[in-house]
């Protein structure tokens, strides 16, 4: 006689959501599974179907992506990027550093593709990294937690999930991080950037989480697979909440350094306010600039990504003067969309190298 399991207990043998083992069954992707009243069962020894999902966006299992959504995010320009790193990579230049990671777009691209002795990531935004940490250190309960959110979530309709991101948000921002609430804090966090408008994270001036809710139909809040892979993936590498210049001391002659900072501003209305509460103005960018230089003379290899400011102004040299000694590449960015057919077209930003 064929014995069965609940789909919360598949959830747990295969490290998924609840939801997703329910879609599959649904999708007829687990042979035996049957309805018993309104749930699914599943017969004991069934196989974890292969995910589809994951095969249609990714020709590799072990890839990983970004588990938020972040402004100036590089999943756009991760074939340039990575057709931009120094040779050898890999292979006599074995350690990665981003002191600005972010998403991670292209942390999660290399820790896929590359064996390196050594990674170190950094961001002075304390949530972000306070999910880095719980991602890395205690998983499966943030996915619990997460897992409930989103359970919660999809039971409500329309106005109600509103009220309920509401809820969460505010739940968020009187939350004090500390050690007792850190799981909880990440699962909110990470809600929130799912569920928020364009998934940004921007604060007021009392550094209070203020992105209203997003129009999202049916969000993936809880993707287990991508946080169990990205988990795996993040034990060896060293995680910080700091300011950029503490990547100093990671750094030799064996290390890339990928630094993609908040992009200096093309125009008054284009500035992002901001990643955390203090903004990224001119004079960061001279004093980044002059880090750069420290670190090319010791031998460290640069990559580093900029808005390019001659697609507004082109007498601005900002950063062609801040950079002069280095490889200066102007990359194709996205399709301005303007009603002025004389505005239209390709932007550039810029990808610096020092080598
Ligand atoms: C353009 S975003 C990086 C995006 C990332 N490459 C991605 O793919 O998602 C810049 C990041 O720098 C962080 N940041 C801003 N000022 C910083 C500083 N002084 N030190 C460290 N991180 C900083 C912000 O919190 C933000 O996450």
């Amino acid at each position: 006689m064929l014995q069965y399991m609940t789909t919360k207990d598949a959830a747990d043998k295969w490290e998924i959501s609840q939801r997703r083992v329910n879609t599959l069954c649904a999708e007829n992707r687990i042979s035996d599974a049957a309805m018993l009243g309104n749930m699914w069962i599943i017969p004991i020894n069934a196989n974890k179907p292969d995910d589809a999902r994951m095969s249609r966006n990714f020709d590799d299992k072990s890839k990983m992506h970004p588990f938020v959504k972040w402004a100036g995010g590089k999943n756009q320009h991760l074939k340039i990027l990575t057709d931009n790193l120094p040779e050898g990579f890999g292979k006599n230049i074995r350690k990665y550093a981003e002191p600005f990671v972010g998403g991670g777009a292209l942390l999660f691209e290399i820790l896929s593709k590359y064996k390196l002795d050594a990674v170190y990531i950094n961001d002075n935004n304390k949530e972000l990294i306070n999910a880095f940490n719980i991602i890395k250190f205690n998983c499966k309960e943030l996915i619990k937690n997460l897992d409930e959110i989103e359970n919660e979530y999809l039971k409500l309709y329309d106005e109600e999930r509103q009220n309920y991101f509401y809820i969460k948000r505010v739940e968020f921002n009187w939350l004090e991080l500390n050690e007792y609430n850190q799981i909880k804090k990440a699962a909110l966090f990470i809600f929130l950037n799912k569920t928020c408008f364009n998934g940004l994270y921007r604060v007021n001036k009392h550094g209070k989480f203020n992105v209203p809710v997003g129009k999202y139909k049916n969000p993936l809040i809880c993707d287990s697979e991508n946080l169990f892979k990205i988990s795996k993936a993040l034990q060896n590498v060293e995680i910080n909440c700091l300011d950029y210049h503490d990547c100093y001391k990671f750094a030799d002659d064996q290390t890339l350094i990928y630094f993609d900072p908040p992009y200096r501003p093309l125009n008054k209305t284009s500035s992002f306010t901001s990643y955390t509460e203090n903004v990224f103005s001119d004079k960061n960018q001279i004093e980044l600039a002059e880090f750069y230089k420290k670190l090319s003379e010791k031998g460290v290899k640069l990559l580093l990504s900029n808005s390019d400011p001659k697609n507004f102004n082109k007498e601005d040299n900002f950063f062609d003067n801040l950079y002069y000694k280095f490889n200066i590449k102007r990359i194709n960015a996205v399709r301005m969309i303007n009603s002025a057919a004389d505005k239209r077209g390709h932007i550039t930003e810029l990808l610096i190298k020092n080598y």
